[in-house]
């Protein structure tokens, strides 16, 4: 089938009214994407598994001897997302199968849907990953609450799935040889054909590494009262200094030659006519060397709590010049600013590889993210070429 009719079958799941898709972890529309997942994987013939942190898994040949060659991404996306981020991977993945029914595959293959790759609800990013390779404890991931104050075993369970075995799942890692996300790419960031982006010739690249990336969090205690009574000397109102530390992360990456983003805050009571009593944001820092992201965070100061950091992360450069020898070409190569499962697999050794397919927009986690159909069918046959060089 062909990769976009994949991605129409998603079309009408979690559609945000004014663009865009809100399928965020555990929610139903994350729960109708990986129904999906199921029935393109049955349909097929594939084996269905869900392993215990709430991971897809889909195979073909599991009983073959040899580490598995593993193929995928996630389904799940931040509010108001775009259609490709994560589902691309995974659409591309069956499509790539479909071009390979004549293959006698000699090792298994998988197709993987992590859970909670955006970490749009609980706030921590690649949860089913970290979970399975025990960059998150469970303990820490259980903790975790979302807006609503819905614990993660409580949205879990409400979605079906049990939060009792979350955590390292050492034995599913033995057994992964290799692992490949297909992805739109993100930003136009500096290629290796001295470009920013990929360009007009070349609607592929290849990811050599994920720039170091964290999140931090900051609270401001105020003192909650009328918005009509209380004279403007007597306030204790905590949105000043979160306007102000917003104004500051934003100066703070400029010169720091970082990149720093607000994207949430967190303000309560939340009443039009009440100063808050309190007021959270939450700081998304990254940039490519760990060393300036860290040391322009220690000097932000302000008590900001580190929620998660994922240092610098390259990619397996036999895995990526396999890959080039495969698709009979070489790719550029470009750093992603985002953060992948991919990344926290290649953080616990597996040799990892992602190929990028061209995003003219260069906008991501947003309903402007975009890729040509022939550039999502060019993945396809990559990624199928590639499936077949590492596994026929
Ligand atoms: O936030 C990220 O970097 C990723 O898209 N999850
Ligand atoms: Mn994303
Ligand atoms: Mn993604």
């Amino acid at each position: 089938m062909r990769v976009n009719s994949l991605l129409d079958e998603l079309a009408n799941i979690g559609t945000n009214r004014s663009g865009g898709y809100d399928r965020l972890a555990w929610t139903r529309a994350d729960s109708e994407c990986r129904e999906w997942f199921i029935s393109q994987a049955q349909s097929r013939g594939l084996d269905v598994e869900i392993d215990r942190n709430g991971n897809l898994w889909a195979w073909l040949n599991p009983t073959l001897p040899g580490k598995a060659l593993v193929v995928g991404s996630h389904l799940d996306s931040v509010p108001r997302g775009g259609g490709f981020d994560g589902p691309l991977g995974i659409a591309s993945a069956f499509a790539a199968l479909d071009q390979l029914n004549d293959m006698l595959p000699s090792r298994p293959i998988a197709i993987v849907a992590f859970v909670d790759e955006e970490g749009g609800r609980f706030g921590i990013a690649c949860a089913g990953s970290r979970l399975m390779t025990g960059a998150l404890s469970s303990a820490s991931f259980l903790a975790l609450t979302d807006r609503e104050n819905v614990s993660t075993a409580e949205a879990m369970r409400a979605a079906g799935q049990s939060p009792d075995l979350v955590g390292l799942d050492a034995e599913r890692l033995a057994c992964i040889g290799e692992f490949i996300e297909l992805h739109v790419e993100q930003g136009h960031l500096p290629t290796s054909s001295g470009v920013d982006g990929l360009t007009v010739d070349e609607p592929l690249g290849l990811a050599t590494a994920i720039w170091p990336h964290g999140r931090w969090r900051v609270d401001f205690e105020g003192q909650q009262n009328h918005a009509g009574a209380t004279r403007m000397d007597d306030r204790q109102d905590p949105m000043l200094g979160l306007a102000q530390a917003i104004l500051d992360v934003h100066q703070m990456a400029v010169s720091r030659g970082i990149l720093g983003t607000v994207g949430k805050v967190s303000v309560s009571p939340g009443a039009v006519n009440a100063i808050p009593g309190t007021a959270s944001l939450w700081i998304d820092a990254r940039g490519s060397e760990e060393i300036m992201v860290l040391q322009a965070m220690a000097e932000f100061g302000r008590n900001a709590l580190r929620e998660s950091w994922t240092p610098s992360t390259s990619f397996s450069a036999p895995l990526l010049e396999a890959i080039s020898r495969a698709i009979g070409r070489d790719l550029p190569l470009l750093p992603s600013g985002a953060g992948h499962d991919a990344g926290v697999l290649a953080l616990a050794g597996i040799p990892t590889a992602m190929i990028l397919v061209r995003n003219p927009s260069g906008i991501s986690h947003a309903p402007e993210e975009y890729a040509e159909d022939d550039d999502c069918e060019s993945g396809v046959l990559a990624l199928a070429a590639v499936i077949r060089d590492r596994s026929a």
